[in-house]
């Protein structure tokens, strides 16, 4: 019997505010996952929940005017509609405050309090309030906050408290980190964790006083205190699963499989939590996977920013299913993203809109016209069917093996590979041609390998854009059962003869013509409106213009504009700066070392106050943009004609 099962959590997110696209992202990317492992037959557990003690929530409270158990009850509601709005399929949802949390975070520490792994002791450091963390001197920056993106002034804090002994589990972590490579993913993150564990490790202070801190969950042996936050936070990922309540319910599901987090809560979750747990002597959750950050510009998205999108905005204006597939598509793992509406629009627009919403409605207009509405017979097939056949086999392979790898981001872009071969097929067969020219056996051949294209690229994308994969799945009558990798594994399972519903357009087009205005406004510049009306120009008109490489040494965005980027560019030995209208396609890291294409004998100009000395190619049909390069290595400064 497989022993096989995946349990997956997210962070439980604060109560102090409202949910925004960061809690909306991990908790997708938990669902994507679960989802992929439903799919896979593996059993799943997805749980996600709310972190409701602390200073912080205690401090939303009173500004609110309000009690905190109030503004924890009313905010919670916030997070448990989007998840439903996101068709967030999590098994369960956990609230610190529910009794079958409190009471096991107490029995834990009762119980390592009499085992003398906690004890009390004189605190005197730094704490910040955001965070939820205590400093010591030398641990701040400047005086302030150390964490990454806080940076937030700190309060000095003398007072007697309780200690965790982690101090003593040093040595013991270092190596277990060491010995097992996939427990902190990815591996700069790893890396960032040994990193801060070559500093001694101090022992934590899990207590606060009730005369400074009364809102949290009372520790059982002095009831003058309450717990600190993050212990009784970290708690939920077993509290959740009936540790010290349900045995079989909690043999059953932990160790987690994958705790997803923020890269801002790494050590709490990749050092704190371990040692408590090697105290409490259970075994270590598998993996950790540390996500970056959704951007704004250059700064974390944050509320206390003020820069942060509302995912319900978002929702309602362009769907759900376009909003998972963009933040699972758009951030590679690990990594941070910047979020505009431009980066979002145009990968709609690329990815949904032209090639998986234009090849439906090829196929579903070919199968109306040309087949009565209905599924042909397969036909004979040749080699283009047979190449295709491969192409989304191993597609489908692929993805079961990125949704096993913790990879849904890769996993998409295969998806969406497969789509464009299933529009080069079509290119290559022609079956409009095959259409007119009353080749009809063929064309039913094309008909079907497309739809059986579709049966099995609908199925893989499913966990990301489950509501419309079911609309597209319903209207190619593959039938509304759970799709599983098995099916998604075999050819031609799609039947003959299944009637399709009238036409179906899923991901209509975005109308933009913000990169077409910018790129006009930039190429418009010293010419005159005769020059722009000329249709044929002169080959000496043409010989005026010249074209040269160009290397890319730097790039930055340039500030007060969303859409404008500064490049210090290398033509030949001669070096210059540029101003390009490409910040919406392409990110500053993205260009640095690639060769493009320049007009480089174009009078100077300023551009929003910023000299630029040339312009960039670039090929734009008004939504999409992508920048002319050459074919292959040669040296910057090469003329181009
Ligand atoms: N309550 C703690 C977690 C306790 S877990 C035992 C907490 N809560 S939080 O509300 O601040 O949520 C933090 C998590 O939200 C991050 O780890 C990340 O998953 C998500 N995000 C919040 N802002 C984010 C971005 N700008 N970008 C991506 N995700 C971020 O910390």
């Amino acid at each position: 019997m497989s022993t096989e099962k995946f349990y997956i959590t997210t962070p439980i997110y604060y109560v102090n505010d409202t949910p925004h696209i960061g809690h909306a992202y991990t908790t997708i990317l938990a669902d994507v996952l679960s989802r992929y492992h439903r799919m896979l037959g593996v059993p799943t557990w997805f749980l996600t929940g709310t972190d409701e003690h602390g200073q912080k929530v205690q401090r939303a409270a009173e500004k609110a005017g309000t009690t905190p158990q109030e503004h924890a009850d009313r905010t919670v509601v916030h997070f448990q509609t989007l998840w439903k709005k996101l068709l967030i399929t999590n098994d369960d949802f956990i609230r610190t405050t529910e009794p079958r949390h409190r009471q096991v975070v107490q029995k834990i520490l009762q119980n390592l309090y009499d085992r003398g792994e906690i004890y009390q002791a004189e605190y005197d450091g730094w704490y910040c309030v955001a965070c939820e963390r205590f400093y010591t001197e030398k641990d701040l920056q400047e005086g302030k906050c150390p964490q990454a993106g806080c940076g937030r002034a700190v309060e000095k804090i003398k007072e007697r408290n309780y200690f965790f002994r982690m101090s003593k589990y040093q040595a013991w972590l270092i190596d277990y980190i060491q010995t097992h490579p996939r427990f902190i993913l990815p591996e700069f993150r790893r890396n960032e964790t040994l990193g801060f564990l070559r500093k001694a490790l101090g022992d934590l202070c899990i207590s606060r006083p009730k005369t400074r801190l009364s809102w949290g969950i009372e520790l059982p042996f002095d009831r003058d205190f309450v717990t600190y936050v993050w212990f009784d936070a970290l708690v939920n990922y077993i509290s959740a699963v009936g540790y010290l309540s349900d045995e079989q319910t909690f043999r059953k599901w932990w160790p987690a499989s994958c705790h997803l987090i923020g890269k801002d809560i790494l050590t709490t979750h990749t050092v704190y939590w371990p040692i408590m747990l090697k105290a409490m002597e259970l075994p270590m959750p598998e993996t950790i996977v540390a996500h970056g950050w959704w951007l704004a510009g250059r700064d974390k998205m944050s509320k206390s920013s003020g820069n942060v999108v509302n995912p319900i905005d978002f929702v309602d204006r362009y769907g759900v299913d376009a909003f998972r597939y963009f933040l699972i598509a758009e951030m590679a793992l690990g990594q941070d993203a910047v979020f505009t509406e431009a980066a979002f629009v145009r990968r709609y627009n690329a990815d949904l809109a032209n090639d998986l919403g234009n090849l439906l409605s090829r196929v579903m207009k070919l199968l109306a016209t040309r087949c009565g509405g209905v599924i042909p017979e397969r036909g004979a097939v040749g080699p283009e069917e047979e190449g295709l056949r491969q192409t989304v086999q191993s597609a489908g392979a692929k993805v079961a093996e990125f949704a096993r790898a913790l990879r849904p981001d890769l996993a998409v872009a295969e998806i969406i590979a497969a789509v464009r071969e299933v529009n080069r097929y079509f290119e290559k067969r022609q079956p409009w041609a095959l259409a007119q020219q009353k080749r009809d056996t063929e064309l039913r051949t094309v008909l079907f390998t497309a739809v059986e294209a579709l049966r099995i690229i609908s199925g893989l994308m499913q966990p990301v854009m489950p509501s419309r994969m079911q609309q597209l799945r319903k209207a190619l009558g593959f039938g509304e059962d759970a799709v599983s990798f098995t099916e998604l594994r075999q050819w031609g399972l799609t039947e003959p003869g299944t009637a399709i519903s009238p036409m179906l357009s899923l991901f209509p087009r975005i109308a933009t013509d913000r990169g077409a205005k910018e790129i006009a406004e930039l190429s418009s510049r010293d010419t005159t409106p005769e020059e722009k009306q000329m249709t044929t120009i002169e080959f000496a008109d043409f010989e005026k213009v010249q074209l040269r490489t160009a290397r890319v040494i730097s790039a930055e965005r340039v500030e007060g504009t969303d859409k404008l980027l500064k490049l210090q560019i290398e033509i030949g030995i001669e070096k210059r700066q540029i101003v390009a209208g490409i910040a919406q396609y392409y990110r500053p890291e993205d260009l640095i070392g690639r060769t493009v294409v320049v007009v480089a004998n174009l009078k100077p100009a300023k551009i929003r106050g910023v000299e630029s000395n040339g312009m960039l190619l670039a090929a734009s049909t008004g939504s999409e943009l992508r920048l002319v390069t050459v074919d292959g290595e040669i040296a910057s400064g090469a003329m181009v004609k």
